[in-house]
């Protein structure tokens, strides 16, 4: 039973919306948890392939829930902290693809469930930031170490260091967001990028993203291996014999993740 999030499964492409438009979607404990269930959920479920982060109403998400921050103790911070970054971490490791569509404010937080996600397609009027800094404090679910990551040391600090609040074409503009679209057209562009994925080899889709994911933090050498080890992984699948059939062939490759 979910209370603020909803999920949705059309033709194995995975709705998943933030839903507490009051509150801006902010990240309280409850909205975390949930999203912990609904990323396994994602997961696990074979009728699944990819999923689409958005969020209800005028934000993708403002960040963590304030009002609980403001009364946290040292302990319970970092209890947080962890929780939040094992759960989002789920997200980035996912094999299936999941896109964020960022429909407006994607701050605090809502910037480090986007950076989670594999790709981040934003609406014209969506916002980025990492205000964390005017509260006095620093992110907690992986702002620190994502952005930079994706944007650079140096473009990161600015963002981390002034708190200040980006559009979505100076986001496009540094490497945040890999598409702008209207904001009428925000989900129809993550679904169509979603389902351009999901005809190539769901088993070839789960390893390209661990081996990026894990190469990204290692050597060249081992991400290297890692890769060869994949693909050679790969090729004693059914899909290898499939998609190369078909090329041959010259019809569409009717893969079966197996
Ligand atoms: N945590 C808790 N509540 C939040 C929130 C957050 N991160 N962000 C917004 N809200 C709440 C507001 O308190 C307000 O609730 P209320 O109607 O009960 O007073 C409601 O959402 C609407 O927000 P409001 O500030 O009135 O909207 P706005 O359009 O004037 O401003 C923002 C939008 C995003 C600029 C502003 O809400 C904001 O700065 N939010 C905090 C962003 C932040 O610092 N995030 C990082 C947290 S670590």
């Amino acid at each position: 039973m979910l209370t603020n999030l909803t999920l949705s499964v059309t033709d194995r492409v995975a709705t998943i919306t933030v839903n507490r438009p009051d509150k801006l979607n902010a990240l309280n404990a409850v909205t975390i948890g949930e999203l912990g269930q609904v990323i396994d959920e994602v997961r696990s479920r074979d009728d699944i392939g990819g999923a689409i982060l958005t969020g209800a109403g005028k934000a993708f998400v403002a960040g963590a829930d304030i009002s609980e921050l403001a009364s946290q103790q040292p302990l319970d911070a970092k209890q947080r902290a962890l929780r939040g970054q094992a759960i989002f971490a789920r997200f980035e490791s996912s094999p299936k693809p999941i896109i964020a569509a960022v429909n407006g404010f994607a701050l605090g937080g809502g910037c480090e469930l986007a950076m989670s996600c594999h790709l981040r397609i934003a609406s014209e009027f969506a916002k980025f930031g990492q205000p964390e800094v005017k509260l006095g404090i620093c992110p907690g679910y992986g702002g620190t170490q994502r952005l930079p990551r994706l944007i650079g040391k140096g473009r990161a600090l600015q963002l981390l260091l002034t708190g200040e609040m980006i559009d979505a074409a100076e986001a496009y503009r540094i490497g945040l967001v890999n598409r702008v679209v209207p904001a009428a057209e925000l989900l129809s562009t993550a679904v169509a990028m979603i389902r351009a994925m999901l005809v190539n080899g769901p088993l070839a889709l789960g390893l390209c993203i661990e081996a990026v994911n894990r190469g990204y933090d290692g050597s060249l050498e081992d991400g290297l291996n890692l890769e060869a080890n994949h693909f050679a992984l790969l090729s004693g699948t059914k899909d290898m014999a499939e998609g190369t059939a078909a090329f041959m062939a010259k019809r569409p490759a009717a893969f079966e993740g197996r």
